[in-house]
């Protein structure tokens, strides 16, 4: 038997009303703050990561999908969305557009990652990346968003921490003397962090081995070594946070593990998920177009994981599920009489079905409470005769005749009043 590979899931019909929930919820709330879906694709040349993320990542050193193509250029199966809207972004030369360029994506992301509950190789990300925005209140927009929509889910035990991660030129200053104290414990390091001194020092900051932690507690800190610019671009921030009341928690070890981030740095946590407790994070990358060959503009965005949501999203949380009708059409004139009535439900927009396996009156109920509809029609040769039909109300039991050709308004009008959401699946 051929079973899928290790750290990806199927996805069963019976999770997709949640799936779709919390989809719907984030685009809903994305397009409420502006931002637009923008469709980027799932494999792009290696060197797009490799120069976006960092080389010296975790992600680009070990994690990526990379393959050669016919033509022997290197692909990736993108591991994440910001580099291919930036790509995206240059490409089509956004920059020009005087409107606000505010995008929002959901799919499939990539990375070799060990499995581990909410952790997968395949797995899903929605996210949004704003342009051309400098001011420290598009870096609260896009938290005020995150939070609010995370919120919106009734997800439990939520924290949003932030960092101050500076300029470039702020962590060049850093660098050296952060290396400096490193050497000086290496011995304490694991293996990881001791292979990365030189290379990307910041990382071994929110290394969450025990004694890395403890043989960093009196390392330098970053603050020390902020400009003034700096500083004062995050003050506004904590202070545009405060002010429509988002909390959060300053977290000066919070370094994130990809190099594109300057200045805001943030990450929502759930108690609630174990070791893999970030359920979306994101920040600043104010010099990453540029550095992909486009112009000086600024950016800001963030990205949270589907699964991890699903995982965390309460039973009691009610997903509005779509009413249906069954046909439980029986006899020869039935049989077809029913096929017919069930196509032209379908073409007024009623969503219908009938088991065509079905051949009893008492097999068909059976498989309408199955469906969970709402009501059947029972359609059997006697009433085609009569040129009626009987509605039954499957939570009440409760069953009226109709003639057949008034059955498709009354029910158009009998479920549009049932919902607030009529007929969207
Ligand atoms: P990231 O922190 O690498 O950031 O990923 C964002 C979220 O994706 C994580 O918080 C987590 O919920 C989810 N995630 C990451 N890896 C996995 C995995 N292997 N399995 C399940 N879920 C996972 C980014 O990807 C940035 N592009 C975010 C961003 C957008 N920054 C600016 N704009």
């Amino acid at each position: 038997m051929i079973k899928a590979i290790k750290g990806v899931k199927d996805l069963l019909p019976e999770e997709s009303p949640r799936w779709r929930f919390i989809e719907e919820t984030a685009r809903r709330w994305a397009l409420r703050y502006g931002f637009q879906e923008i469709r980027v694709p799932i494999f792009e040349t290696t060197t797009l990561f490799a120069r976006s993320i960092g080389a010296t990542t975790d992600i680009v050193e070990k994690e990526m999908y990379t393959f050669a193509d016919r033509d022997g250029s290197s692909l990736t199966l993108r591991p994440e969305g910001t580099a291919g809207t930036v790509r995206a972004f240059i490409e089509h030369n956004r920059a020009a557009d005087p409107r606000p360029q505010k995008y929002c994506y959901a799919g499939p992301m990539f990375r070799h990652e060990r499995p581990q509950a909410g952790r997968l190789r395949q797995f899903h990300q929605f996210g949004v990346e704003s342009f051309g925005v400098a001011d420290p209140r598009a870096d609260v927009e896009v938290m005020s968003l995150l939070w609010r929509l995370l919120s919106d889910l009734s997800l439990p035990g939520l924290t949003l921490e932030i960092n101050n991660l500076g300029y470039t030129d702020d962590r060049a200053r850093y660098k050296p003397v952060l290396v400096a104290f490193l050497k000086g414990v290496e011995q304490h390091l694991c293996a990881n962090c001791q292979r990365r001194i030189e290379a990307n020092p910041l990382r071994m900051l929110d290394c969450k081995v025990p004694d890395c932690r403890t043989a960093t507690e009196d390392a330098p800190r970053l603050a020390d070594s902020l400009s003034p610019a700096a500083r004062d671009h995050f003050e506004r921030v904590t202070a545009g946070l405060q002010a429509i009341g988002i909390p959060f928690h300053m977290n000066p070890r919070l370094v994130r593990g990809l190099d594109y981030y300057c200045l805001t740095a943030f990450e929502v946590t759930c108690s609630h998920l174990g070791a893999q407790n970030a359920v979306g994070a994101g920040g600043r990358y104010d010099g990453l177009v540029e550095q992909l060959g486009g112009a000086a503009v600024p950016a800001v965005g963030f990205a949270v994981g589907l699964e991890r949501i699903a995982l965390m999203l309460p039973e009691a949380v009610v997903i509005p599920s779509t009413p249906r009708v069954y046909v439980a059409a029986f006899g020869t004139k039935g049989a077809d009489a029913g096929f017919s009535l069930l196509d032209e439900l379908r073409r007024a927009g009623v969503p219908a079905d009938m088991d065509f396996r079905s051949a009893s009156l008492k097999a068909h109920l059976r498989q309408a409470d199955r469906l969970g509809a709402l009501y059947t029609i029972l359609l059997g040769d006697d009433e085609i005769d009569k040129g009626i039909a009987t509605l039954r109300n499957m939570q009440t039991k409760a069953q009226e005749d109709f003639p057949i050709r008034e059955l498709v308004s009354s029910l158009q009008s009998r479920l549009l009043t049932s919902v607030s959401t009529p007929f969207s699946s």
